[in-house]
């Protein structure tokens, strides 16, 4: 693919998973934006969501309000609304004040056992309901030993994205499964070969490609963010473990600004 002619601002995203009571993600929530308030929009850099669990989501929406950070949800339901007991749909979260919805974590591939055509109901449904859908994909350990890696991703992309998957309600995370909370990142050839091929694929399946976000995903930590955003076709960071810390979530954040 050539050279991009229009990058998007990057994307910071911070999934606390399933961690914080009320006390203290509403401490961490306050303190990230109120440095974000001071920083302001352009000082900032890049777009920031923090995606609480779902007990927390009204409270952080209160805590960021007027500020530049925006919410997220770490799931939802594909329906709009029925007998789902214990379940969200996208519209109960957009009404929540949410913008994006993570869709697709492996996490939740793995302990629920949603397969790649449930992820793209779910992102269907987010984008339906006007969120963003925030689709993440990426190749267990043995898949990359095996040297499937390429043809997982393709597949995971062909097949968890809606037909109506563009830039304007679409972003996708990269995660190696072997990357998520263990300390190990692929090398910056090896994610720039995904994210290469992701851009390639977008490119057969959308008009806007090159403004859609690929965010990589997997043990981002301020000392190591510097480098995986400068990797071609990089365009934000999906944050675990670091989200839920306030100094390390802003040095993350801090590392684009101008
Ligand atoms: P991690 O998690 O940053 O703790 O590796 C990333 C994720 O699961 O989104």
């Amino acid at each position: 693919m050539t050279e991009r002619t229009s990058q998007p601002v990057p994307l910071i995203a911070g999934n606390w998973k399933m961690n914080g009571l009320r006390a203290d993600g509403i401490a961490l929530a306050t303190e990230i934006a109120r440095r974000a308030r001071q920083a302001g929009r352009p000082g900032l850099g890049s777009d920031i969501v923090l995606c609480p669990p779902a007990t927390l989501l009204a409270a952080i929406g209160l805590a960021i309000a007027d500020s530049p950070i925006e919410l997220g949800a770490q799931d939802c339901h594909h329906q709009a609304n029925g007998a789902h007991t214990g379940d969200l749909s996208a519209a109960m979260l957009a009404d929540l004040c949410c913008r994006y919805g993570i869709v697709g974590h492996s996490e939740r591939r793995a302990s629920h056992g949603e397969t790649d055509t449930i992820v793209k109901s779910k992102a269907a449904a987010a984008q339906s309901a006007g969120l963003i859908a925030i689709i993440c994909l990426g190749e267990t350990e043995a898949e990359r030993q095996e040297g499937a890696t390429l043809r997982v991703i393709e597949r995971q992309y062909r097949q968890s994205l809606p037909s109506g998957a563009g830039a304007e309600n679409t972003v996708i995370a990269y995660e190696p499964v072997w990357a998520i909370g263990t300390g190990r990142v692929p090398s910056s050839a090896e994610i720039a070969e995904v994210h290469g091929h992701l851009r390639q694929i977008a490119a057969a399946t959308m008009a806007d490609a090159e403004r859609l976000r690929l965010l990589y995903g997997g043990s981002v930590k301020a000392n190591n963010v510097g480098e995986l955003l400068a990797i071609a076709n990089v365009d934000g960071a999906l944050v675990g473990g670091a989200s839920i810390v306030a100094e390390e979530f802003w040095a993350i954040v801090q590392c684009r600004a101008p």
